[in-house]
């Protein structure tokens, strides 16, 4: 078993769609073990996307992960990280295949819905960025 991080986006969240994707993850295998509502700080979106720091989009992406309310959630399942990634579909919602979520629920490259990690090495700290240890073991 694997753990990813997923972050139900502003867009996601302000539709009302955040059920209907966490029920497509649920119905996809995985398993919620952590799950919060939190309105991003500015900080915290550009600490969390500090690795796109130089990136033209950089801003704009920091703005638009402020702008309201998201659900980090913790998921569990068999190499979750990969399988999320295929459940997502790819980042610019043009491109995303047919019954992904980003295909479903997104409206833009930048409004793709949802975030997922991208690496074990990258859930395990993005995981870090969210949830405590504790957090996460007490589902167990
Ligand atoms: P995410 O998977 O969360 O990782 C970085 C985010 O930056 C990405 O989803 C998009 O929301 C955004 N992003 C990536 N590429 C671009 C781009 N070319 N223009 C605008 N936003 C982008």
């Amino acid at each position: 078993m694997e753990t990813t991080l997923a972050i139900l986006k502003p867009d996601t969240v302000a539709a009302g769609n955040a059920g209907k994707v966490l029920a497509h993850l649920e119905s996809a295998g995985f398993t919620i073990r952590g799950l919060r509502v939190m309105h991003l700080t500015r900080a915290q979106a550009e600490a969390f996307y500090a690795v796109h720091r130089e990136r033209p989009f950089f801003a704009s992406l920091v703005q638009f992960m402020t702008e309201g309310p998201v659900v980090p959630v913790a998921l569990e399942r068999d190499n979750a990280v990969a399988h999320l990634r295929e459940v997502m579909g790819a980042t610019d919602v043009a491109k995303a295949a047919e019954g992904t979520v980003r295909k479903l629920y997104g409206t833009s490259i930048e409004r793709n819905a949802i975030h997922g990690s991208d690496s074990p090495d990258n859930a395990a700290k993005e995981l870090a960025f969210f949830f405590g240890h504790s957090d996460l073991i007490a589902a167990r």
